[in-house]
């Protein structure tokens, strides 16, 4: 079995909402053990990351970029760094904000910046946007557009799980894709 840690922070639920649905595409895929780790644990335990073979990031968008409790998770690696401990092993981000652009392509970056400090693969959000083939917006993969990682949002304000059909449907179709990725990965090692 190869293992897939998803590590994610969530103030007030949207995240954690999406990263379940993230778990759901990635379980779905045979060979591969998915997990859901909150960041505050990966922050006190980072060494525990040496066990898994593919880690997915999620975090809210706050100010543009990753929340502070998740921020905090990925410094706690910085000793892991040194001896490049994460090297080799897949990687992959999503963030979940309130407003449609708002910023969120730059979390994405910094995910990515540190998967590649970390010397780990990325893996992107390979999905067609849907509504080009007519299916309507609110229920179509990928309506936001994003291939560096995946893109999820709600409404200000909004309850835990008021996220529109497409951007669940996304969030399974990403978590399978990185699964499927990880097992092509162990498969041809
Ligand atoms: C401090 C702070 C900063 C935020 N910054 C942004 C932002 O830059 N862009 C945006 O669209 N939403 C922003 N938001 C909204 C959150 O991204 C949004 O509410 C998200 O769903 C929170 O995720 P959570 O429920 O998992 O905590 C911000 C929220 C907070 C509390």
């Amino acid at each position: 079995m190869s293992r897939l840690a998803i590590i994610y922070h969530s103030a007030h639920g949207h995240t954690e909402f999406i990263a379940r649905q993230v778990l759901t595409g990635a379980g779905s895929v045979e060979g591969v053990d998915a997990q859901l780790l909150k960041a505050e644990a990966a922050t006190r335990s980072p060494e525990a990351l040496v066990e898994f073979d593919g880690i997915i990031l999620g975090s809210p968008t706050y100010l543009g970029g990753v929340s502070g409790p998740f921020k905090s998770f990925m410094d706690a690696t910085g000793r892991m760094w040194r001896s490049q401990q994460l090297k080799g092993k897949l990687a992959a981000g999503f963030t979940v904000s309130s407003l449609p652009a708002g910023d969120k392509q730059s979390t994405l970056l910094s995910m990515f910046i540190f998967s590649m400090q970390h010397g780990m693969l990325w893996v992107g959000n390979p999905i067609l946007p849907e509504q080009h083939s007519g299916v309507p917006y609110e229920q179509a993969a990928n309506r936001l557009g994003s291939w560096s990682g995946l893109m999820a949002q709600a409404g200000h304000s909004a309850p835990a799980d008021a996220f529109v059909p497409g951007d669940i449907k996304t969030a399974q179709m990403f978590g399978r894709h990185v699964a499927e990725s990880l097992s092509r990965v162990t498969v041809a090692v």
